[in-house]
């Protein structure tokens, strides 16, 4: 399609006669925005103009260009002055707020559903005397492993799932070492929770990251048993999930304890029918724990003899998850504001 450059130019014009109009008019920040939008911005009348320059004969689009340019330049002095007349104005005090314009979205900033779990989940325990402490994320193979009487030939310390920074030193693949760093520096009672980053040899998947949070919580004194533990685990349990969650101890393996459990509750989304956050079990695993192994208590200079206690460790990303039917770990990671937002 051809267009005249007569037209064209007549468009122009009036482009910049109501653009002038529009910009002299604005009586406050907001509108003068809204002008600027309207006829200079991308999609703006100008653009729109400027467009169809290449719909004009080749031997008028030299003039239609210039003019094009002209009228740019002169709605961008007038904006500029304009502009300028606002600053100006403060000092006479004479704001003009347009009661009429849509009010402004004010971002108010939200806690991320992870960091909520981990707030909750510490407050719970705080109830039961349980202080909140953080550790070094850099950690020593004695702390990571050693001390927690993992040999450095177990698996787990293995470089498939650690990050070794060199021979001596790791980022910490759990917050377990900060058991042995607490009870170095303290003398029972002891009850601490301990939330931060754990980092092991993992991509992501729908249910790993290769950094993630961990809470470690350990509760040492004479005379802690299995019971104490149970109950201050199914004390967390009512609280954090609702009353109507069960729970229940697994047998298992960790170094660090001994006897060990998994810890599962009912699972929360489909009400232990089975759904696929539990994998069609009716259960879902929420934490690792078991009593304080003796082997730990000496490393650390405690008596064995006398001492006793519990330990657990447990995933606020994978608790978040279950808490919220959330499919995959990915989503909570990824920073997307649309998705995060229906949490705060
Ligand atoms: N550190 C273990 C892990 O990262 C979790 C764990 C299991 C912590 C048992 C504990 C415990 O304190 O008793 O897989």
């Amino acid at each position: 399609m051809t267009l005249s450059g007569a037209s064209l130019l007549d468009q122009l014009s009036a482009v910049e006669e109501s653009g002038f109009d529009a910009i002299q008019k604005a009586r406050n920040p907001d509108m003068l925005e809204v002008a600027r939008v309207h006829y200079l911005g991308r999609n703006g009348q100008l653009a729109d103009a400027m467009a169809l320059i290449a719909d004009v004969p080749s031997n008028a689009r030299r003039e239609v260009g210039q003019r094009a340019n002209a009228v740019k330049k002169g709605l961008t002095a007038a904006l500029e002055q304009q502009a300028k007349s606002f600053t100006g104005n403060a000092s006479e005090g004479v704001t003009v707020r347009d009661s009429t314009l849509p009010a402004r979205t004010r971002w108010v900033g939200g806690v991320h559903p992870v960091t909520r779990v981990i707030d909750e989940i510490c407050d719970i325990f705080a109830d039961l005397g349980f202080s909140r402490v953080q550790g070094p994320e850099i950690e020593s193979l004695w702390y990571n492993f050693s001390a927690l009487n993992i040999p450095l030939d177990h698996p787990a310390a293995d470089t498939m799932d650690t990050f070794y920074l060199d021979d001596e030193f790791v980022l910490r693949t759990h917050t377990s070492p900060m058991q042995a760093r607490v009870m170095e520096n303290h003398q029972p009672p002891v009850r601490v929770m301990v939330p931060g980053l754990a980092y092991r040899r993992d991509s992501f998947d729908p249910s790993h990251a290769p950094a993630f949070e961990q809470i470690e919580g350990l509760a040492v004194d004479e005379g802690v048993d299995f019971i104490e533990f149970r109950s201050a685990i199914r004390h967390f349990v009512h609280q954090f999930f609702g009353k109507s969650t069960e729970s229940r101890f697994r047998p298992s393996f960790y170094p660090f304890t001994e006897p060990s459990a998994e810890v599962d509750v009912s699972c929360t989304v489909c009400g232990g029918s089975g759904c696929s956050t539990c994998k069609r079990t009716g259960w879902v695993t929420i934490m690792g724990s078991g009593m304080v192994d003796p082997a730990v208590f000496e490393a650390v200079g405690y008596d064995p003899e006398r001492y006793t206690g519990y330990a657990f460790g447990m995933g606020p990303a994978r608790i978040a998850m279950v808490r919220h039917g959330i499919p995959d770990m990915r989503l909570l990671y990824e920073g997307d504001m649309a998705f995060l937002e229906q949490f705060s």
